[in-house]
């Protein structure tokens, strides 16, 4: 294979082709009707939706908003989620399973009716979705899901042949999906939100909720968001009530390269059905086709070195696509509930007033847009048919508890793992844009020396529960491997549960 270079920092093409408003830092302490915690499609539409409704609502994100999931995703409005209708109805029933397609379903449907309304020029296109496989043991999986889909009328074939020219054992397809610039779109519905009175703040963390008369988010700096609902649309919550949220999901990290290639792209959006996963779909950048060719999931803080994932997709898109260049690479954090199926609606079962969205896997752009509107209809006090099956509190034995047990000791394996690892090298021998982990007057210290060979050194023990976190060399992050905490190379925390940075160390 060619060489060809993966771009030397990450950078999701959507944060860098639309221009995005920015918003003040919170100064004082407000009341408003509703507080939303996050800035990505979740919380955003939450905002227009409740604006629309006269109601008074604050906006809060800790970074810069749409700069989390929402703006490295592969943007894909589909209700196909991989393999998943076979297995809801194999768990939950038919009735759940169809609930679940509808409400995908629908979202999809006010994403395309958002986008006529305000005529948003953001690349919306009605394309099929495809699960592939060339993997014979997956034949039947796919043959059961075609008999899901059947059973919930999915409009759908299976077939041996691919657009994409690459072949194929089995596919399935679901019809009439659709794809977009998620940015171009969130971008509108942020400005009609601000013209409807939602207030925006930027580089504000909110670290609490206290709960007198009504409850009121508190931010680092110690302001205060009084009002009568919170809704974490944070990624991972930012509040937990006691509820152990990190101990129902687990993170993941997968990657994406933007490349251009000799062949002109066919139409459709693809995914594997086997692993390592595989996904492609293309947009137009400057009038030309960008393949996306995103994949190689693994859970945070436990995959190789990012660049091998990086290299792996290149690898694939130069054996199956061919590539003239390699334009840009970025990678995104998903997190997974217990049973596959998000989190949505009131944080703990008896409080009405702290709303919760997380967990939406990798398919964020429908069951972020249902999240906000079965969000606003709880605060509406409109009946919602979704409410049910995405309620936090629900409880399901059956596949949830295994899992749960086998995700706990996993965490207990890295939490004395991580412990025991050190790398030897010599601080002195570390090259320039690297990092290691050593032991420094006996603490266990994440060396990292950037490019101005400045050393920036943490205590590599995550503060969220003392796990040890890891070196990601393609965000240049260190990443926790228990819940999937994630902090800058200076220690701030990037991602939750963790709330609190990692502790800086003296190179004295
Ligand atoms: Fe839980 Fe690090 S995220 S211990």
């Amino acid at each position: 294979m060619e060489n060809f270079q993966t771009p030397q920092f990450p950078e999701s093409y959507w944060r860098d082709s639309v221009k995005l408003p920015t918003f003040p830092k919170l100064q004082e302490s407000i009341k408003v009707d509703v507080g939303i915690v996050g800035g990505g499609i979740t919380g955003i539409t939450t905002a227009y939706l409740l604006a629309k409704q006269n109601l008074k609502v604050a906006l809060l994100d800790a970074g810069v908003i749409l700069n989390g999931t929402t703006g490295h995703t592969t943007a894909k409005i589909t209700a196909q989620h991989g393999l998943i209708y076979d297995e809801i109805i194999q768990h939950f029933g038919i009735e759940k399973a169809s609930l679940y397609y509808q409400a995908n379903a629908e979202a999809k449907q006010f994403i395309e009716q958002t986008v006529d309304q305000h005529r948003i020029d953001c690349d919306f296109k009605k394309e099929d979705a495809y699960i592939y496989t060339n993997a014979k043991s997956y034949l039947t999986n796919l043959e059961n899901e075609k008999k899901a889909y059947d059973q919930l009328k999915i409009d759908s074939e299976l077939t041996d042949k691919i657009p994409l020219n690459m072949l194929v054992k089995s596919a399935l397809i679901m019809k009439d999906q659709a794809q977009f610039h998620p940015l171009k779109y969130l971008k509108v519905l942020t400005e009609k939100s601000k013209e409807n009175g939602v207030q925006f703040y930027e580089q504000t963390t909110a670290v609490d909720v206290e709960h007198n008369n009504n409850p009121a988010i508190v931010t680092s700096e110690g302001h205060r968001i009084t009002c009568k609902y919170v809704i974490s649309a944070s990624h991972f919550p930012f509040f937990d009530k006691e509820s152990f949220y990190f101990s129902r999901m687990y993170a993941e990290r997968s990657y994406v390269t933007a490349i251009k290639s000799p062949k002109d792209f066919p139409g459709g959006m693809y995914i594997n059905a086997e692993s390592p996963t595989r996904s492609i779909r293309s947009t137009s950048m400057n009038g030309e086709d960008l393949w996306l060719i995103s994949g190689e999931s693994h859970k945070t803080g436990q995959g190789d070195s990012t660049i091998t994932h990086y290299n792996k997709l290149k690898e694939f898109a130069h054996r199956h696509i061919g590539i003239n260049d390699v334009v840009y690479r970025w990678s995104a954090q998903d997190l997974t509930t217990l049973d596959k199926i998000p989190y949505i609606g009131s944080i703990t079962k008896n409080e009405d007033t702290i709303l919760v969205a997380t967990g939406f896997r990798k398919w964020g752009m429908t069951n972020g847009t249902i999240a906000a509107k079965i969000l606003t209809d709880q605060i509406l006090e409109k009946d919602n048919p979704y409410k049910e099956l995405y309620t936090p509190s629900r409880f399901q034995a059956d596949p949830a508890v295994r899992k749960f047990a086998r995700m706990n000791a996993d965490v207990a394996k890295h939490m004395i793992k991580g412990k025991l690892e050190y790398t030897k090298n010599n601080i002195d021998e570390l090259s320039t844009d690297d990092a290691t982990v050593t032991r420094i007057n006996g603490n266990r210290t994440g060396v990292y020396r950037d490019q101005n060979n400045e050393l920036h050194m943490v205590d590599t023990t995550c503060t969220h529960m003392g796990c040890e976190v890891a070196w990601n060399s393609g965000d240049r992050t260190w990443d926790c491997p228990c819940h999937g905490s994630r902090f800058s190379y200076t220690g701030e925390v990037i991602e939750g549960p963790a709330k609190r940075p990692l502790a800086k160390i003296d190179n004295e």
